[in-house]
């Protein structure tokens, strides 16, 4: 029988090496799916492979098809690298392959988490008292943080919909800011609250919900209500208003739902948290761990302020569960049951930087977005659509659309930094993303050289 811990040297050594090239080579990946089928695919042979062997050709069957997200210069989406620490911890939790459902199959695992989450409250600045769920990412956050919104409001008019359904419950109605994201409204069709019919108050032209139409629309409804609102616009990095929404919101006993993939990591920081302010009165917070923080994928956390709304929508019982009395099953804060146990990385990411270590590190890739913001607004003819509050950067090029969308492919396929484009106000335009751990003054500097020559 093979050693329990044969192919972890290979692995090790295929990790140093990408590790080692990680910063300078290519951003973009130079081979695409089907040519990576094509080495790795085939029919699968009768006989095994030993797991060195599997590593080998593992790894450099997909070296073409890797995408250099991890490192300094991948400005596209919000993507966040992985610290070192977070890194090796990760391969532990491999190694340890916890079941972190349950307390008896894991106290370390439960303990770990309830230790993580006490920081991230502390350092988030929202209530001791709220309820931490470690799911996948900011999609499984908004969607467990609006499964609780959903289970209180009804629970108020008298509703149990964990055990009858949304057939002939109250309305519950859904009100979005004109400009959130993506997620919200997959959470909302998962959820069964409907995304067409979830009501859109317009925003200004940052992306911020306008709070007197909030105030508006809330008093033209009544009944079970959730209002979900943003920390950190995927294109423009603002935020929303959060003190007036959440008065509107209280005068209404609406569920105030927060998603701050990334930009809720701003309260960490002396001088981005001000923009949060009142958002800690929110009911429910959704934020990413694998974008700011820095951890590998999966990871994010859904924040709950009333712990038992978020157990009532997401606990498990089976007859043949052990719960252990007084103990954290942390089954019950999210929508799995078996599943790795993914605070382990979030404590060492955390343990690794420090208060201070992670207050740095926003703050440096704010600084990043204004540095590259300055840079570009050099271009001629190039503008800055957005005001650069966090590390988000949003701009026009020379030219029209098709000379917008020339510049973003040029960029990719030149290689040295990597940025997607998106629609705004009715334009294509370019937007550049910083929170990657790694990224330096420098790796700025080049990447808008490389912009200004693919305009040029
Ligand atoms: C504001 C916001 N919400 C939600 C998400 C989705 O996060 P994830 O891709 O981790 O599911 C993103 C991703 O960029 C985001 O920016």
């Amino acid at each position: 029988m093979a050693e329990r811990d044969s192919g972890l040297s290979a692995a090790a050594d295929h990790a140093a090496r990408f590790l080692r090239t990680l910063d300078e080579r290519p951003v973009a990946a130079r081979a695409d799916a089907t040519a990576i089928r094509d080495v790795l695919g085939g029919t699968l042979p009768d006989e095994g492979l030993d797991p060195e062997a599997v590593l080998d050709a593992l790894a450099t069957g997909a070296e073409p098809g890797i995408v250099a997200s991890a490192g300094p210069r991948h400005f596209g989406f919000v993507i966040g690298g992985t610290l070192p620490a977070a890194l090796a911890a990760d391969w532990l939790v491999s190694a340890w392959d916890q079941c972190a459902a349950f307390h008896s199959l894991s106290p370390a695992a439960a303990a770990i988490e309830e230790i993580a989450a006490e920081w991230i409250l502390d350092l988030l600045g929202l209530p001791a008292g709220a309820s931490v769920g470690f799911v996948t990412g900011g999609q499984g956050a908004n969607t467990t943080a609006l499964a609780a919104a959903r289970h209180a409001v009804l629970e108020r008019a008298g509703w149990d919909v964990e055990s009858d359904g949304l057939a002939g419950a109250p309305r519950v109605r859904v009100v979005c800011g004109e400009q959130a994201h993506a997620t919200i409204y997959t959470a909302l069709r998962l959820l069964g609250l409907g995304a067409q019919t979830a009501i859109r108050v317009q925003a200004d032209g940052q992306g911020r919900m306008d709070p007197a139409a909030l105030r508006e629309t809330l008093a033209g409804l009544d009944g079970p209500m959730i209002v979900c609102v943003q920390a950190g616009n995927v294109a423009t990095g603002a935020f929303d208003a959060f003190e007036p929404i959440a008065d509107a919101c209280a005068a209404h006993r609406a569920w105030l739902h927060v998603d701050g993939a990334f930009g809720l990591w701003a309260a960490a920081a002396p001088s981005t948290r001000a923009l949060l302010q009142g958002a800690e009165r929110a009911d429910s917070w959704a934020v990413d761990a694998h974008k700011w923080l820095n951890v590998p994928y999966d990871s994010a956390m859904a924040i709950v302020a009333d712990a038992d709304a978020h157990r009532a929508a997401m606990s498990l019982a089976a007859s043949y569960l052990v719960a252990d009395a007084g103990e954290r099953d942390s089954t019950n804060y999210v929508p799995e049951s078996s599943r790795r146990a993914r605070a382990v990385p979030v404590y060492a990411a955390l343990r690794s930087l420090g208060r201070s270590g992670l207050a740095e590190l926003v703050e440096r890739n704010c600084a990043h977005a204004r540095r590259m913001a300055a840079h570009l607004a050099e271009i001629p003819g190039g503008e800055i659509l957005n005001e650069v509050v966090l590390n988000q950067v949003l701009v026009r090029l020379p030219g029209g659309d098709d000379a917008n969308r020339a510049a973003i492919e040029a960029v990719q396929r030149e290689g040295t930094c990597w940025l997607g484009g998106t629609q705004w106000e009715g334009h294509t335009v370019m937007r550049v993303s910083f929170s990657n751990w790694s990224t330096s003054d420098a790796d700025v500097d080049r990447s808008a050289a490389a912009i200004a020559a693919a305009v040029a």
